[in-house]
């Protein structure tokens, strides 16, 4: 019997059935029960969540419409609400959302709602089909969970290459007892853009996936981004547009405030398949927080951010007025919002402020602030995790199998609850992969930062340690929104 009839035998003698059969077994025989999505282990681990009994209840409408990027460039997208980027939800630690998604999005397109980074109860992650079944068109979902720790998130759906259209918005966790004291806090969403200007993320995929030996390169493939700091290939889409907070260099996003103020930001990379590397003109940034996690503060000139990582930082403020900039990495482009303290011209659109080529510190550089370091304990489990694939068929994968979105436990990279887990990213790809794990953050190391998605150099390894304290099935995948729809994508699974 193939693994395939074998599978499915199991899954027939367990009674399960359906997309998003909530507790499958693998292949081998000796695979045990996985954890079920909403099942009672997930209920009592959502119960030890420190809840402050306030819900917040909001609807996002994911629908078309035409949005506005400045300078007279308008794009027909998908958004929430109609808003690019959507608008951003604030909670207070420990309070529930209870956010309706309501599909109204064209084409009988189905969706979903991912709340990126947040430690959520198992059946609330939006990851179709694992979590739950996709939203289909006209229908509605509400997702109601308490998120109890704070920091900077952002969400967008988890169906397709969706991510790369409108739908994205920032998750504010507030802090009630903030340790940082600051006059302003601005969030800053960057991101890359195509849709409505040179075709759809769809169009462009499908370009994509025919490979570097397909017969035509068309509108959307890019050669020969390079980037040092990426150790080499930048990236494969080509973007018309930078933006920061929806618009484009031309026709900024302004911050004001006046001199001398202290200025929290909240930087958020919702890009497809750019990483940006951020300064603003004229000042050094004082790093705080990886992926809402705070960090052993650190002054930088610039900050590398991939697609899905969030960095918070804060930063003291001149007289006048200076570009904020987004360094494409590798792709000669810029995006730009305005920080204006005082009078003066604004900087061209082009500008390239020299703190772009200063001090900048990967994250493996950063320490965990101590309160959130992990405490040391002997690791229980270890998996080896292969990044596969190439440019040549695009067949980017989990080592070495795409992900099958109609067998999402057929192959687990299994966890026990309890138990202090290891994963070695192992790149062996001559690409950089921006690798999250959904439900979790992890630490870089043994001391490093506290993450939830993190970049894998071209032919490097990167370990990174969790405790297995959310139980259920969570996507572990590369945030590139192409690599990941190829099959860059596993999925780590507690068994039962
Ligand atoms: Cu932000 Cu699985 O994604
Ligand atoms: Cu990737």
């Amino acid at each position: 019997m193939n693994s395939m009839n074998r599978r499915s035998a199991l899954l027939a003698g367990l009674g399960v059935a359906g997309a998003g059969a909530l507790a499958a077994c693998s292949g081998s025989s000796s695979t045990p029960a996985l954890i079920s999505p909403s099942g009672p282990a997930v209920t009592a681990a959502d119960k030890k969540r420190t809840k402050t009994g306030r819900t917040h209840a909001l609807t996002l409408t994911a629908a078309q419409a035409m949005v506005d990027l400045g300078a007279g460039i308008t794009a027909r997208t998908w958004t929430f609400s109609g808003r690019l980027p959507g608008k951003a939800v604030r909670v207070s630690t420990g309070d529930t959302l209870a956010a309706t998604l309501s599909n109204q999005l064209p084409n009988q397109a189905t969706t979903s709602i991912h709340w990126h980074g947040i430690a959520l109860r198992n059946d609330m992650d939006g990851a179709p089909p694992a979590t739950q079944s996709a939203v289909r068109a006209g229908r509605n979902f509400t997702y109601r969970f308490t998120a109890d720790a704070p920091g900077t998130y952002f969400f967008h759906p988890h169906v397709g290459v969706q991510l790369d259209r409108g739908l994205y918005a920032p998750l504010i966790v507030e802090d009630p007892r903030e340790p940082l004291s600051y006059d302003e806090e601005w969030v800053v969403v960057l991101d890359d853009w195509l849709d409505g200007v040179t075709g759809t993320p769809d169009e462009a995929f499908a370009e994509l996936r025919q490979g570097m030996g397909g017969m035509h390169m068309g509108e959307f493939m890019l050669m020969g981004a390079r980037s040092p700091l990426l150790g080499g290939d930048a990236g494969d889409v080509r973007y018309p547009h930078h933006l920061i907070n929806g618009r484009v260099p031309a026709d900024p996003d302004v911050l004001r405030t006046k001199p001398g103020k202290r200025v929290r930001l909240r930087l958020i990379n919702a890009g497809g398949d750019t990483a940006y590397r951020v300064a603003l003109g004229g000042h050094r940034l004082t790093l705080t927080h990886t992926d809402g996690f705070p960090i052993r503060h650190q002054q930088v000139d610039a900050v590398l951010i991939g697609m899905g990582e969030r960095y918070d930082a804060l930063v003291t403020l001149d007289d006048g007025v200076f570009p904020l900039v987004a360094l494409a990495e590798g792709k000669n482009a810029t995006g730009m919002a305005l920080v204006r303290t005082g009078s003066g011209g604004p900087p061209k659109p082009t500008t390239r402020p020299k703190e772009l080529d200063g001090k900048i510190m990967t994250a493996s550089e950063l320490r965990a602030a101590d309160d959130v370091r992990l405490t040391p304990k002997r690791t229980d489990q270890v998996h080896r995790i292969e990044l596969t694939g190439g440019m040549m068929t695009y067949n980017w994968a989990v080592n070495g199998k795409r992900f099958d979105m109609n067998n999402p436990a057929a192959d687990p990279i299994t966890v026990e609850e309890g138990r202090r887990v290891r994963l070695d990213f192992v790149n062996g790809t001559t690409m950089w992969h921006p690798m999250h794990l959904h439900g979790h953050t992890y630490q870089l190391g043994s001391g490093g930062p506290r993450k939830d998605t993190a970049i894998v150099l071209p032919r490097r390894t990167l370990s990174v340690f969790f405790d297995a304290d959310n139980p259920g099935q969570w996507m572990l995948h590369c945030h590139n929104a192409y690599h990941g729809e190829a099959g860059m994508m596993a999925l780590v699974a507690y068994q039962s």
